[in-house]
């Protein structure tokens, strides 16, 4: 299903059945438990034990690219695959019509990840979805084609189960956004796990240091292109790239969070080595250069 942010792949969070088919599709690891799609903050406390800082958060955020992780409440009807038998739920209320449409219909959460398989780079597009899981012909997923996702880019994730928020994942929603609406700094949890590392202690399992992996290699800040590279470019680009992706040739933040996840895969499939332009790192930059700097380590 098309998210605001990325597609997801979607399931009846209470059906087991259906949440392990998720696993078995994207090849997660079962210790990387998934974010629950909500209609909105009323169904969200039926699942979640809610506090004030939830409700500051959600009145401001929601709908949109924020995910909120909470206890979970003991009597909360969602597979304890999703969550990996954790005592936490992360939980988010998207932005999207289709979306919304679906929480509707089926009158309970619909957990989802990323509809990319583990450790690849997220879609944006319908497309990608279907490039994604081409291998399983008839029997891949049923991809709902919402066109490009607006946000590009995945929600922001936080931690608000202790006393101070937790910055898990950076994403649509920036820190300085954050700090602004709860008066606190909001500290980052540590943005680097190496692969090799064990699980139940990471707080979000999702921050393994590869991911959202390209096939090429990727040299990061680059203000010369070396031979046989293509260029990722974010404003004026560098001369003499045979391909070329501009994120956003006015050097427009926005726009080039929508655009990174498919000038990745654009230039993916044109060469073995991409050369990538400096972006700030205020603001979205942050989430921006948390994704190229995941998908450059090999
Ligand atoms: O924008 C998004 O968040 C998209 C769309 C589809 O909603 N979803 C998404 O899901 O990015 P996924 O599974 O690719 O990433 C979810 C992240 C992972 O880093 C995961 O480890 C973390 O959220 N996460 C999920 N549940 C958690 C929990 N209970 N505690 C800590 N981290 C959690
Ligand atoms: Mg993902």
């Amino acid at each position: 299903m098309p998210t605001e942010t990325v597609y997801g792949l979607a399931a009846d969070a209470a059906n087991d059945r259906a949440v392990a088919e998720i696993y078995a599709l994207k090849g997660r690891p079962s210790f990387n438990p998934l974010i629950a799609h909500m209609a909105d903050i009323a169904m969200a406390k039926r699942y979640v034990h809610w506090n004030a800082q939830a409700q500051l958060l959600a009145e401001h955020y929601w709908p949109g690219a924020l995910t909120l992780v909470l206890p979970l409440r003991a009597d909360a009807a969602i597979s304890p695959l999703a969550t990996d038998g954790g005592q936490t739920l992360a939980v988010r209320v998207p932005d999207h019509p289709i979306t919304k449409g679906l929480i509707a219909a089926l009158g309970k959460p619909i957990v989802a990840p990323s509809a990319n398989r583990s450790g690849r780079i997220s879609p944006t597009r319908a497309e990608h979805v279907g490039e994604e899981f081409a291998e399983h012909g008839e029997k891949g997923p049923w991809i709902v084609d919402g066109g490009p996702c607006q946000m590009g880019l995945e929600s922001t994730v936080l931690d608000i189960t202790g006393n101070a928020p937790v910055l898990l994942r950076a994403g649509g929603v920036t820190v300085a956004s954050l700090e602004k609406l709860l008066g606190t700094s909001v500290a980052r949890y540590h943005a680097f796990i190496p692969e090799g590392a064990k699980d139940a202690a990471l707080r979000s399992p999702g921050m393994l240091s590869r991911h959202y992996a390209p096939d090429a290699k990727l040299r990061l800040q680059a203000t010369v292109l070396e031979k046989g590279e293509a260029l990722l470019a974010f404003g004026p680009a560098l001369p003499g790239a045979s391909h070329v992706f501009n994120l956003s040739p006015s050097g427009d933040m926005l726009e080039a969070a929508a655009n990174l996840f498919t000038g990745l895969r654009t230039l993916d499939a044109s060469a073995n080595a991409i050369a990538v332009m400096p972006i700030p790192n205020t603001g979205i930059g942050e989430a921006i250069n948390d994704r190229l700097a995941r998908a450059a380590v090999r």
